[in-house]
């Protein structure tokens, strides 16, 4: 079989060219980094865990009538999804103070936001994704007014459907990133949810003891990362009974043979 062809490597996932025009496979590596690459390393399954988690959420918000890119999921660690063309702006929707926003503000992490707060970042790795204004996109075109009302409006949407979805299996949603693509129709386009929803992106806390869920287990040296996105994998009902071991033994024998 020839050899797909790779279209961009990002730092958790690497995207290739998809079966039909338009498409594109998502693979979810187990990298991860922090800080803006500075900091690098694996967490073993986390490809696996993530492609699972953001199937189960994309096909969910689907549902809900938020257009996204994904079409299905193709095996453990590949996922089919629509050919986009990426808005460079990252979009951080927090409902509780935490991370950047704390140590910028002096706000105490875990205090609860009066409002849902919006944030842009403009994605450059270069630059370090500086935060940037509704009026740095306008000037310099990143996304037309529409469009960043389609995004706000869709970010919202997420947010609230997200924050009872985890409230559901006792987990306290602290705040995420999202980022959206263009899909063109002839001279016409609209911006659907693109990327990824997992625990790379998201604060997840136990709403009983604030235990960290997600990727703060590794940026801040915490440990326990595979054992934290299992079982956020696992209150979603993502994996039944005695699948964690399965996952890693699969592990395991996949890294033996060297695939
Ligand atoms: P922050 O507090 O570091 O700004 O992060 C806010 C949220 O956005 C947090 O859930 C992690 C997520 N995030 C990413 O997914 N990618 C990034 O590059 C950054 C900086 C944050």
């Amino acid at each position: 079989m020839a050899r797909r062809r790779q279209i961009y490597e990002g730092k958790a996932k690497i995207l290739y060219e998809g079966p039909e025009p338009g498409t594109l496979i998502q693979y979810f590596k187990d990298d991860a980094t922090a800080f803006n690459a500075q900091k690098k390393g694996t967490i073993s399954g986390k490809g696996v865990l993530n492609n699972r988690i953001s199937e189960h959420i994309f096909t969910l918000l689907a549902q809900i009538g938020v257009p996204t890119h994904f079409i299905r999921r193709l095996n453990m660690r590949e996922q089919l999804i629509r050919q986009v063309e990426i808005i460079p702006i990252e979009v951080i929707v927090r409902n509780v103070a935490a991370g950047s926003l704390s140590k910028k503000l002096g706000i105490e992490e875990g205090t609860q936001l009066p409002r849902t707060l919006i944030e842009y970042c403009y994605k450059d790795d270069a630059l370090g994704d500086p935060m940037i204004s509704d009026e740095h996109i306008a000037c310099f075109g990143w996304a037309s007014q529409e469009e960043m009302h389609d995004i706000a409006d869709m970010a919202i949407r997420v947010n609230d459907f997200m924050c009872g979805l985890f409230a559901g299996i006792g987990i306290r949603l602290i705040d995420f990133k999202l980022e959206f693509g263009r899909i063109w129709d002839g001279e016409f386009s609209r911006v659907i949810l693109a990327d990824e929803i997992s625990p790379d992106g998201c604060r997840l806390w136990d709403a009983v003891t604030n235990e960290k869920l997600d990727k703060d287990r590794f940026r801040r040296d915490l440990g326990g990362e595979v054992e934290a996105y299992q079982e956020v994998a696992r209150r979603l009902g993502l994996l039944p009974e005695g699948a964690e071991n399965a996952i890693l033994d699969m592990e395991t024998h996949r890294k033996k043979r060297g695939i």
